[in-house]
């Protein structure tokens, strides 16, 4: 039984969408059958895996959860799954944004994602979900279906703005809607090392949530290779498998697993 993962954020450019890409390939590396899950309407993941044009592919993430809202039997998965050097995903479209619209006027939609998601668990040791930047209907379907959010923090954005209306926000779902659902952590994403600001607010984020919530050792540094691996569609592992951030990810790969048991 595959867990399922969230990466979320409540500000935009957290990093969420590199990190889901970059823990993919880490897990797969780690030898983890991975599926990643674009649940954003931008969607940035499924560039990054090489779709050129997202409006047309037939069958995205968007286009299973109108099936699922309107109690129509799912393609099979063969039809919706694409697959990318041994890493599957479900891509997405702006089709998702009119799920978003539409989830508001439903009652107790809440679990639409998770049935998709549900039937795919058994198949795959990690499933990742990435998300966008809001609290709205879309990321309560996210919560609904996760195991496990990991947050991302982004130093430079005075990111952890927000996180306790986030954390407040997990909580309710866990005691309402999905009582699985747990934090893994917080990952600090683009550290810039040359400044002095990734420390302080690595010590901001441990004074505040020490005991509370964990922050991963595994801290991810700023660099070019990030930003060029993406405009390639390529992961670090394959486009800079020397870079630091690259290896930062394998070890944050390594410590979600190792934390796990
Ligand atoms: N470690 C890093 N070093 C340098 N640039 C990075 C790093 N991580 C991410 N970036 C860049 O920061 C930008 C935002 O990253 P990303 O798209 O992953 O954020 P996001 O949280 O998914 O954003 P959104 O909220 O819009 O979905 C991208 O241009 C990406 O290339
Ligand atoms: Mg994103």
């Amino acid at each position: 039984m595959g867990k399922i993962y969230m990466t979320a954020c409540m500000k935009g450019g957290c990093a969420k969408t590199v990190t889901t890409y970059n823990l993919a390939y880490s897990l797969q590396k780690l030898g983890k059958k991975v599926l990643a899950v674009d649940f954003d309407s931008q969607a940035n993941l499924t560039t990054c895996f090489g779709v050129e044009d997202p409006a047309a592919v037939p069958v995205t993430i968007g286009h299973l959860m109108m099936a699922q809202i309107e109690d129509e039997e799912l393609p099979a998965a063969e039809e919706y799954i694409m697959s990318r050097n041994g890493v599957d995903f479900i891509p997405s479209s702006m089709v998702l944004s009119v799920v978003d619209a539409k989830l508001r006027l439903e009652m107790g939609a809440e679990k639409m994602l998770s049935g998709i998601l549900e039937s795919l668990r058994d198949r795959y040791d990690a499933i990742i979900i990435d998300t966008a930047p809001t609290l709205g209907a879309l990321n309560i379907n996210a919560l609904a279906a996760a195991d496990e959010v990991i947050i991302t923090v982004n130093p430079q954005l005075l990111a952890m703005m927000g996180l306790q209306d986030f954390l407040k926000t997990v909580k309710k779902i866990k005691s309402r809607i999905n009582d699985k659902l747990d934090v893994a952590g917080i990952l600090l994403t683009m550290c810039d090392a040359r400044t002095n600001l990734c420390k302080v607010i690595t010590e901001q984020v441990t004074d505040t949530f020490e005991g509370q919530i964990r922050i991963f050792d595994s801290k991810i540094p700023n660099t070019v290779k990030v930003g060029e691996s993406v405009y390639y569609s390529e992961p670090l592992l394959e486009y800079a498998p020397e870079c630091k951030a690259c290896e930062a990810y394998e070890n944050f790969a390594k410590e979600l697993i190792a934390y796990e048991g």
